[in-house]
């Protein structure tokens, strides 16, 4: 076992497995090109329950593999050439919303079916997880994916902490280590705005591409490692202060949006910082807030017309749930 990091075990089917959702703190989008991310798993989850099935379903939908590239992707790397199944997933995590919907319903596919062939152990579902992300998504970092399989706040290519594992890509590797979690309340709020996250990023990596664009990277680096230092010791207000910065960044390469500049506007009095979270364009916003302003916040966010949550890390990451079958 890693660092308190237990392998799933087999089972047999069928299998219940929950993951959680995640959120970015710092380094969005510059973790795609190699640059530091800290990423926390949220306590918002997905679960999902495999049974053996006469015919292949996901949600009573006969033709989801068609329809839905996780899933279909999910099915081609880790359940190839295996009996049907029937698949129920359920989520309190919004999708499209940069709050890892995506990530946490790959890792439990992943997951269930690691445990119905014989268990799996962390890294290499954190290895298979992004490699089926990637396979429907066409680009992106192993972050989402890492933080949804790791549990609790994670570094991607930076940091001092433990180090867990590393994540291979086509192009480049994500070494993943563990950050201390300094025991915050933070509050995400989705825009409502739905996007892509493979359009984000493909426009980032084109923006990145002019002059200024190795300023840019070297700049977002420099905020990512500075906020994975200050989160490991509890620096709340260089936390504060740097997240900010990395809202002007994300801003500068064009994946904020009006609305989500409207919730920041509409945070601010009960904000100690803020940014927008994942590939933006639309999606979420990160909030830590004022210690006791919390309700403020949200009643800000949601008046604002936003759909806040308050989160706190989950600290365990994908698990199995048992028993799969209470009935
Ligand atoms: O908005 P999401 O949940 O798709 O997060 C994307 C994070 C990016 O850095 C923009 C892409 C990636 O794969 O790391």
């Amino acid at each position: 076992m890693i660092d308190g990091v237990p392998p799933i075990p087999a089972r047999e089917l069928p299998v219940a497995v929950r993951a959680p959702g995640k959120c970015i703190v710092f380094g969005e989008h510059a973790v795609v090109h190699g640059a530091p991310e800290l990423v926390f798993a949220i306590d918002l989850h997905t679960q999902v329950i495999v049974r053996a099935s006469s015919e292949l379903r996901l949600n009573a939908d006969r033709e989801a593999t068609s329809r839905n590239p996780y899933f279909r992707s999910a099915l081609e790397l880790s359940w190839k050439d295996r009996p049907p199944i029937d698949v129920r997933a359920v989520s309190r995590i919004p999708r499209s919303a940069g709050l890892g919907s995506s990530a946490a319903l790959v890792a439990s596919l992943a997951a269930a079916f690691g445990a119905a062939t014989g268990g799996i152990d962390r890294p290499t579902l954190a290895q298979r997880s992004f490699e089926i992300e990637r396979g429907a998504q066409g680009v992106g970092s192993a972050g989402d994916t890492t933080a949804v399989v790791g549990g609790g706040f994670l570094a991607v290519n930076g940091g001092a902490g433990t180090p867990l594992w590393t994540v291979s890509g086509p192009d480049r590797t994500w070494d993943v280590r563990r950050v201390p979690d300094p025991g915050w309340v933070w509050v995400v709020a989705h825009s409502g705005i739905p996007r892509s996250t493979g359009d984000a990023v493909r426009a980032v990596a084109r923006r990145l591409e002019a002059p200024d664009g190795p300023e840019l990277l070297h700049e977002f680096s420099r905020v990512a490692a500075e906020g994975i230092r200050a989160v490991g010791a509890g620096d709340r207000r260089t936390v504060a202060e740097l997240l900010g910065r990395n809202h002007e960044l994300l801003r500068e390469v064009g994946v904020s949006h009006p609305r989500l500049e409207e919730l920041l506007k509409a945070a601010a009095p009960a904000a100690e910082g803020a940014k927008l979270t994942g590939a933006g364009a639309g999606g979420s916003i990160v909030v830590l807030p004022v210690p006791g302003k919390e309700t403020e916040l949200v009643r800000r966010l949601a008046r604002a017309g936003a759909l806040p949550f308050v989160v706190r890390p989950d600290p365990t990451g994908v698990e199995l749930v048992e028993p799969a079958h209470p009935d």
